[in-house]
């Protein structure tokens, strides 16, 4: 099933001395359910702000782009936000976890805005997510009683907890060592396996590009494919680094 397609999509700013910015142009893209695909580009070449319009945190302001068959530019911003929040898990470089909180209330805090029986519960969800992602007997620890992948871990119990059809994920393991990131990856994949979802990860890092099956970079605002050579590796064993990473790929996704 097709979960996002986009023509023709632009982002464009006004800049408060008046002139106008074009973030993304022309940006064309189409995802499938249980796609995996990775996008790299420099900083400052749209790639959050493409992921932002897949996770329908932002409108396009060219183009069109259809979320599930939807024509997101006509949604209102509430249908917006509800599909979203039901449809859409995102994880981030920077964890976003509440401090005060334990791990079992930041995982359920997306639960708080089911309208189903998510809501009631959201306690044994949060639990069941937790336990899923091998932080079971950390149920009360608050976020800084945690390392860097444990925290990691919480924050994609919370992404993943309402089982949504896509994961966005920015620059996951920028934050993380080589194999920690690692794990925290091959996590993200069986979690999205189990559920059929499809996974657009943005990353700098060749290892965590080369397991997706399309690669895709971002430069200056368009985005152009990168095909993997045939005998690129489609998902490296989890714990695989950037030496095992075919010299073809990597030479295409640092050019
Ligand atoms: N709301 C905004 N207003 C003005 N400029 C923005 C806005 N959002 C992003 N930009 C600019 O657009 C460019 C792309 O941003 P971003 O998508 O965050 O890039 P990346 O994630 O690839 O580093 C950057 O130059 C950024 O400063
Ligand atoms: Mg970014």
């Amino acid at each position: 099933m097709t979960l996002v397609e986009a023509h023709g999509v632009g982002r464009r700013v006004e800049l408060p001395d008046g002139s106008r910015l074009d973030i993304l142009q022309g940006v064309d893209l189409v995802v499938e359910e249980g796609d995996r695909i990775s996008i790299v580009g420099r900083s400052g070449s749209g790639k959050s702000t493409l992921l932002n319009l897949l996770g329908l945190l932002d409108a396009p302001t060219d183009g069109e782009l259809e979320f599930q068959g939807r024509d997101v530019r006509r949604l209102s911003s509430g249908a917006r936000d509800r599909l979203r929040g039901s449809e859409v898990g995102f994880v981030f470089q920077q964890f976003n976890l509440l401090p005060g909180r334990t791990a079992l209330q930041n995982v359920q805090t997306p639960l708080l805005y089911d309208r189903g029986s998510g809501f009631w519960q959201r306690e044994r969800l949060a639990r069941e997510m937790l336990e899923r992602v091998g932080l079971g007997a950390r149920l009360e620890a608050k976020p800084d009683r945690l390392s860097g992948g444990e925290q990691q871990r919480v924050a994609i119990a919370r992404a993943l907890v309402r089982k949504p059809k896509l994961i966005l994920a920015d620059e996951p393991t920028g934050a993380l060592d080589l194999e920690t990131g690692a794990e925290v990856m091959s996590l993200i994949e069986s979690v999205a396996d189990e559920s059929g979802a499809a996974l657009v990860t943005i990353t700098h890092d060749l290892a965590i590009a080369a397991r997706s099956n399309r690669h895709l970079r971002l430069v200056g605002g368009r985005l152009e494919p990168l095909d993997a050579a045939p005998s690129a590796p489609a998902v490296p064993a989890p714990g695989t680094l950037a030496s095992s990473v075919d010299p073809a790929l990597d030479e295409r996704l640092t050019a």
